[in-house]
Order: C-alpha cells, then structure tokens, then sequence
C-alpha cells in the first residue's frame, strides 16, 4: 500500500478500506507522510465526498489515535457542542441551567480562532477563574455540583489537530464527512454519554445552507450510533449574531442577564430548547416535564445560583469582570426595518477591536466588543443607535460597521431562530 495508491482511489471516487484510512491517518500522524500528500488525500475527500463507511471508520481511527476521558464513574454525563457562531455564549448559560436540575455536565471546550473568543476565553474574562484543572479535580467538582467547564486536557484525537491544521490552511475545512469525523472524534473522546449539538446555519457560519446543515446533522447522528451515544441535533440561524452582545466579557454579562431570565429573546429561546433536550435524555423524562424544570429554574434564581457555584469553585471573581470605558455609539443613517446583520463581518469587526484572534498566540482584549440595540425585523429611526462599540487601542470605521446592517422600508419578520431537530 502507498499513499499515492490511496490518494488516487479517492481521486476516481472508489471507496476506501480501513486499512486505507488507517494508514493514511497513522502515516501522517508519524510523519511518514508528508504535508503535500495529505493535503492531496484531503482535496479528494473535499471533492468526492465520502461514504457513510468511511466516515466512520475515519472517526474511530482519529478517535484511537490519542487519550480518552474516562467517565464511567461521573455516568450520565451530556455534553453539548456548537458548531460556532457569532455571539455564541449558550454554554456559559446552558451548563449551570442544566447542572441545576441535577444532570451532570463535565464539559471540555476550546479557545476562539477568528471572530470572538471561545468559551474558555470568555470564562478566562472572568477575575481569576480557572480553566485548567486536573482530571480528577475535574471529576470530583462534577460530583459536587453537577457542572465543570475546562479546556483542552489530555491528548485527545492528537490525528484531528494536526489535520484541521492542515485542512485550515489548503482549502479543505468545509468537507461534510471531515466535519463530522472531526467534531465526533473529540467528543467521542470527552466521555459523554449524551450529546447535543448545534449546528448553525446561515452566512456567520461554517455551514451555509440548510441542506448542508442538515446534511452535516443527520451524519453527526448516525455516527452517535454507532458508538451507542445518543446525539440531538439543532439547527439554528446564524445569518445575525446571537443575543445583543459579542465580546468577552460582554458576552459573560449577557450570559448572566440570561441566567436570571433577563436575557435576550433568541438566546433565551435557544438556550431553553437546548437544555430541555439534555434534561430530558440526562435524566430520561419526557420532555414536557424537562421544559417546566428548565424554565423554572432560569426564572427561580438557581441556574444564576448555579453558575455561581461553578465560577467560586474554580475560583473566578464575579464582582470584578472588566469592560472598556471608552464606548463609541453607532447611529443608523436611515430609517425603516433591520432586514439582516452580516454576523460574519460584525465578528470580523470584534476580532480587529481585539476580541478574538487571527494567530493562535494572539492575545485577546476581554474588555473590547459591540453590544447591538437592535435585531432583525425591529424598526429603526435616522440617528437611532445601531449598536456601541466598546474599544481599547484598535478603532473601526464607522462605515464599515454601518456596512453591516440591511435597512428596508418593508416589516420585516424577526429571525426563526430553530429550523430544525434532527434525533
Ligand atoms: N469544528 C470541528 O471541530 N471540526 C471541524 O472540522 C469543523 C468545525
């Protein structure tokens, strides 16, 4: 077997073996294989697509290639995963809400690349809090009070870092099957029993169209399967930012306000549907009953007590959470109805304020950001506020931001923020 053999199946579309894959997968993971050559295997998967076989066989050799979190003691755990977006904070919400009705939540999550920070960045904004415990500290928390919140540990599917490196940077991120081999492999390895995931949809996200999402969503299940996990899959808009808020620590402050039920619309929507999901399969009720648990604990006080819990017991500072002084309003320059916000270029915005970054190293300003005034589908005057910016050192032109928003003088509908569930 070669990897020129292997490279030139897939180039005539022919289905590959285990043994294929594996060898393709190990050999670049030793360094037998070479960049040029994988890059090569890639952009014929990117272009041929792959078989629900190979999909599978390609998440379980990536998800053997490393360490795996054992959870068997902490059992059921849910985990939830978001395939990204613009203003996207649901976990820092959705974790202590569904820890608070009693479902144990060890969630593993990443650091941003691009537009805003990842979740562990937008912890890290809090004072002090502390996302890098050791696993049995991690376990044990989870014991306590239902909920850890962590980044990265252990060497899990060490194969899907370095080839997402690659497919970063050669054109080959946005394949179906090396999407859902990708996120399924980790969290295959993260232990979980149950998992829900949602995949957004729309131009601020990886995934443009519906029948894509769909595509990637009913992949991301049947995978589930296969390794006996039970997978929910939302698919939900991410055509205009989430909630009002993206940034750091505006984001924690947003996520706060949603914790005592003063959230936004379409976050709070989205984060009660997400929960009542994991509720329900956490704790196997139906999922009436786990709706009335979760939105009574957001508007009780103990998802907000909750998450208190969590931010003390890995020794975050709740009073002392930073955001820029220096706050710039944006005024619209017409008046009618918001029909679209560019997600993408707003996220774009944020990341130039300092809110994200573009090179791993980068560090991020927690303090920086945009809080939006207004939505989809809601009515603006001329010299109304559009939105502020919180900034520190980097500026943006004010035409740039304006770019963002498409005002028409037809009503427009608010956003359907969940298109679709996929079980
Ligand atoms: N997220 C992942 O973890 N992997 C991908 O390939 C794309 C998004």
């Amino acid at each position: 077997m070669t990897i020129i053999d292997i490279i030139t199946k897939k180039k005539n579309k022919e289905e590959l073996t285990y043994e294929e894959i594996k060898y393709a997968v190990d050999g670049y993971l030793d360094g037998s294989i070479k960049d040029y050559q994988m890059s090569s295997l890639l952009m014929a998967i990117t272009i041929n697509g792959m078989t629900n076989k190979e999909t599978f066989d390609l998440t379980e050799i990536m998800l053997n290639s490393g360490e795996k979190i054992d959870l068997e003691d902490i059992q059921p755990v849910v985990d939830k995963h978001s395939t990204g977006g613009v203003g996207d904070k649901t976990t820092l919400i959705l974790a202590p809400l569904v820890a608070s009705c009693g479902v144990n939540v060890a969630k593993m999550s990443g650091r941003g690349l691009g537009f805003t920070g990842g979740t562990i960045d937008k912890l890290e904004s809090i004072p002090g809090f502390n996302t890098s415990i050791d696993i049995d500290k991690f376990k044990e928390q989870v014991k306590n009070i239902n909920v850890a919140i962590v980044g990265q540990m252990g060497n899990l599917v060490p194969a899907d870092k370095k080839i997402y490196a690659l497919r970063d940077v050669t054109g080959t991120v946005e394949s179906i099957p090396l999407i859902a081999s990708s996120i399924m492999s980790k969290k295959l390895a993260s232990g979980a029993s149950t998992i829900v995931i949602d995949v957004k949809v729309g131009n601020g996200a990886l995934m443009k169209t519906e029948s894509d999402a769909k595509a990637l969503a009913n992949l991301l299940v049947k995978i589930g399967q296969q390794h006996n996990k039970k997978v929910v899959c939302f698919i939900t808009d991410m055509d205009e930012p989430l909630g009002y808020a993206i940034g750091n620590s505006l984001e924690v402050l947003e996520s706060i306000n949603t914790l005592i039920g003063k959230g936004p619309k379409d976050l709070t929507n989205l984060v009660i549907n997400l929960a009542t999901y994991m509720v329900s399969l956490g704790k196997n009720i139906k999922l009436e009953e786990a709706y009335k648990e979760v939105t009574e604990n957001l508007y009780n006080g103990k998802a907000y007590k909750k998450f208190q819990e969590l931010v003390k017991n890995q020794n975050g500072k709740l009073n002392n959470i930073k955001i820029s002084k220096k706050i710039i309003s944006i005024k619209s320059q017409k008046e009618g109805y918001i029909k679209h916000i560019n997600a993408l270029s707003l996220g774009e915005i944020a990341r130039i304020l300092g809110a994200g970054r573009l090179n791993k190293e980068d560090k991020i300003d927690f303090e920086v950001g945009i809080v939006l005034n207004k939505k989809v589908g809601d009515k603006i005057k001329k010299g109304e506020e559009l939105l502020k910016l919180y900034i520190n050192e980097k500026e943006v032109e004010e035409e740039k931001i304006l770019d963002c928003f498409t005002i028409t003088k037809e009503k427009q509908n608010p956003t359907k923020l969940i298109k679709t569930i996929i079980n």
